[in-house]
């Protein structure tokens, strides 16, 4: 009984005392984990003479009460000391005068704007296309059936309305166009798009740039000539490109195009997942049910497409390793570029 008490008064002095998160943790883990100091002392119940279990664990399990109770309080006052100090050292003055400081385009608007300019030198138009989008262009006219798993709710958000959805990817505005113009076409569309999906290297929005040719004698090397010139004009060097085999539903034959790891040289690191690699684009030849869908007939015109991310080609070409900094909008960031 006497251990208890010293156990007690040791427990509570150590977490008091405690001066960090990381430290209060610990003693929850060596106190009231599962092989911790408490958990012990409940087991010594068996060696004890019958009469006295009863009372010796009550005592047990208050002291476990109390000492739950307590690091819940410690931990609830180094939080608050944590954001005060935060506050503190991050304090901004509002009621300054704004005197000559200008504003800075955001790193993922300055990115679209290299892509599209890049374009543009090619003689690629600019289209666009609304983000609430028709469920049939965002799906059954690029060919992708209804059992297909990218429109598993999962994926996708949808809004209140039948027949529409928040566009997944900016491939619909291919079929806008198509609808719209007659080939020859050669176009790109930039815009935010939006999926269920939230981590460190994805955001539930997020901008595609789109591409599209759709012309008489239309190749497969064609295709290869501008995607690597692109891609080399926007990393500025000359770096390795590699078409691999790859599947959609609305490009035939379809490849995923991988560049050689910008952040390690092709040594292998944690971005590339140590292959040397990374993927950056779809593309592939348009599918010929894709161009008849649209009035295009396929024996006689020939389309390749392609479809990029632009906050992962952002995050390449700054080193930038987590997507959530595009959005936070902390000036210490943003004001680097
Ligand atoms: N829409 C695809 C996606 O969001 C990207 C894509 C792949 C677009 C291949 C294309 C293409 O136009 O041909 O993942």
């Amino acid at each position: 009984m006497s251990d208890l008490e010293k156990l007690e008064e040791e427990a509570l002095r150590e977490i008091d005392s405690a001066s960090d998160l990381r430290r209060l943790s610990e003693l929850r883990v060596r106190y009231l984990g599962r092989k911790g100091v408490i958990s012990s002392a409940l087991k010594r119940i068996g060696g004890l003479p019958p009469e006295e279990r009863r009372e010796y664990g009550r005592k047990v399990n208050r002291l476990k009460e109390l000492v739950e109770e307590r690091i819940r309080e410690r931990e609830r006052e180094l939080k608050r000391r944590e954001l005060e100090e935060k506050l503190s050292a991050e304090w901004v003055d509002l009621t300054v005068p704004v005197w000559g400081s200008r504003g800075t385009l955001h790193p993922v608007t300055l990115t679209l704007e290299r892509i599209v300019s890049i374009f543009r030198g090619m003689g690629f138009d600019v289209e666009e296309g609304p983000e609430v989008e028709l469920e049939s262009y965002n799906f059954d006219l690029l060919n992708i059936p209804p059992e297909h798993p990218a429109r598993d709710m999962q994926d996708t958000f949808y809004v209140n309305r039948k027949g529409y959805l928040l566009r997944t990817h900016t491939s619909p505005v291919q079929i806008r166009t198509m609808l719209r113009r007659k080939p020859p076409l050669q176009m790109v569309a930039p815009g935010k798009v939006y999926r269920r999906d939230d981590d460190p290297t994805h955001s539930p929005m997020f901008h595609q740039v789109e591409g599209l040719v759709v012309n008489e004698d239309v190749n497969f090397r064609h295709m290869k000539f501008v995607i690597e010139s692109f891609l080399r004009e926007f990393f500025r060097t000359d770096l390795p490109v590699r078409f691999r085999t790859s599947y959609f539903p609305f490009t035939e034959p379809s490849a995923e195009v991988d560049i050689g790891c910008v952040i390690c040289d092709m040594e292998g690191c944690r971005v590339c997942k140590e292959s040397g690699w990374l993927e950056v684009m779809g593309c592939g030849m348009v599918h010929p049910t894709v161009l008849e869908n649209c009035g295009i007939d396929p024996e006689l015109y020939q389309g390749f497409a392609f479809g990029m991310g632009v906050e992962r080609l952002a995050m390449l070409l700054y080193g930038i390793d987590n997507i959530k900094l595009f959005y936070e909008n902390d000036l210490r960031f943003l004001r680097q570029f």
